[in-house]
């Protein structure tokens, strides 16, 4: 746990809250790198060999600083815009260690991408196929692909990020992927290499990522009777993290759980990719906010705070939970409230109907947000993005300059 409450203070890694909201503001989100570096390790650590390899999902946080600490720790990128590509590249990323998913890719995401040399596109329909083999033929670029397949499992997370079912834009379904991988297989333009699977994300249990993987040896065995061979099987991400006491697989169990399933399922001699995002950075990250008023003329009681949905966006979007700790030292009087931010909409809430002990000019700090906060994060309201900073070797180090008034209308013309 990189977060520790000590002689009524909470400190990440050793450094005291109250000393990074006074030198950075707030709102502000801390991370832990010692933490992103552990969950890295640990996943490395039981999965990968020559043959097999992490990659990190830059959406889940895509800070300069975070990519490169895990491109120096031998992740490979997943990426899903050339925004992101151009990311992982600043950082230094071998293009080789990139891969492409994403429904929309235009004709110009394709021809850079293959001009770069990433090690592949993973496809998502028939037509993407049949404009990477345009692309490509042009090119005189053979583009390297995987096939990305809609296995038609439920992961058992919320609809939104249930990407692995038929009914979802994602993947080409087991009813249509052969006639892509035969088409793919024959093109003079399109390097078949892959398949690739993602079937969701804050997935809290071990048997959906089984039962992909008992699904993708029966997909290899029927590529093998149509005499197609494929040289790697990304698997995806997903893996949930502990929002609020929920029950999750540790990193560990995960690992080895894939591991066993992979022997059990004669898949082991794959080269294979696991693209993990929440589970590396999650809960490495923290939204630190200050209470400004307390308002309790009202039906309800309600914190107000200066972070927003702007900031975090899940409460809204997903209905998720963070936990709120409230930092305050001084009051015992516990209170029912909302947390909510400053922000114009009944759906700019952090928190509802929480206990909690809180005075006006508290710090509240907001737990598990290293993962799809501040890469999620909006100027909505014309509320300028907050700063990041990381704690390395116990010291603060601020990697992303608060926006300045003046950013928030640096790209408009006025006529
Ligand atoms: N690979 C692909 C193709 C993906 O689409 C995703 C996430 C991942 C890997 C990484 O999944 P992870 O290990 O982070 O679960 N905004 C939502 C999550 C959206 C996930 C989208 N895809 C949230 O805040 O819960």
């Amino acid at each position: 746990m990189n977060m520790k409450h000590k002689n009524g203070t909470y400190l990440i890694d050793d450094v005291p809250i109250q000393d990074i909201a006074k030198k950075y503001g707030t709102p502000c989100f801390v991370y832990s790198e010692s933490s992103i570096i552990s969950n890295f390790q640990e996943i490395s650590n039981i999965f990968c060999n020559e043959k097999r390899s992490v990659y990190y999902s830059v959406k889940a946080n895509s800070s300069l600083t975070i990519l490169k600490l895990l491109s120096n720790l031998g992740a490979g990128f997943d990426i899903v815009s050339i925004g992101e590509l151009n990311r992982v590249i600043k950082v230094g990323a071998d293009p080789k260690k990139i891969v492409y998913s994403g429904v929309g890719k235009s004709e110009s995401d394709i021809e850079s991408s293959i001009q770069l040399g990433i090690k592949c596109l993973n496809v998502e329909s028939f037509a993407e196929l049949e404009r990477i083999n345009k692309v490509a033929s042009k090119l005189k670029i053979k583009a390297p692909v995987a096939i990305r397949v809609n296995p038609n499992i439920d992961p058992g997370s919320h609809e939104y990020i249930s990407t692995g079912l038929e009914s979802t834009k994602f993947g080409i379904n087991l009813k249509n992927m052969m006639e892509a991988f035969i088409y793919a297989n024959k093109e003079e333009y399109i390097n078949l290499i892959g398949v690739d699977y993602h079937i969701g994300s804050q997935i809290e249990t071990l048997e959906p990522f089984i039962e992909a993987v008992v699904s993708v040896s029966k997909i290899i065995k029927e590529l093998e009777n149509n005499k197609i061979h494929i040289d790697f099987i990304d698997m995806g991400g997903g893996l949930g993290i502990d929002y609020s006491n929920n029950k999750v697989p540790s990193m560990r169990q995960f690992g080895e759980a894939i591991n066993k399933a992979l022997i059990d399922n004669s898949l082991e001699n794959y080269n294979l990719i696991l693209e993990l995002g929440r589970s590396i950075v999650g809960n490495a990250g923290y939204l630190i906010t200050k209470v400004e008023y307390i308002k309790n003329d009202s039906e309800k009681n309600y914190v107000i705070v200066d972070a927003g949905m702007d900031n975090l966006i899940r409460p809204a979007l997903y209905n998720a939970w963070h936990n709120i700790i409230s930092t305050n030292k001084n009051s015992t009087e516990e209170i029912l409230c909302d947390v909510v931010g400053p922000v114009c909409e009944c759906a700019d809430f952090l928190g509802k109907d929480r206990k909690l002990v809180v005075e006006q000019g508290d710090l509240l700090i907001i737990t598990s947000c290293g993962a799809y906060a501040s890469s999620m994060s909006s100027n909505y309201n014309s509320r300028p993005r907050p700063s990041e900073v990381i704690i390395r070797k116990n010291k603060p180090i601020l990697i992303t300059k608060k926006e300045k008034l003046e950013d928030l209308y640096s790209r408009e013309i006025i006529i």
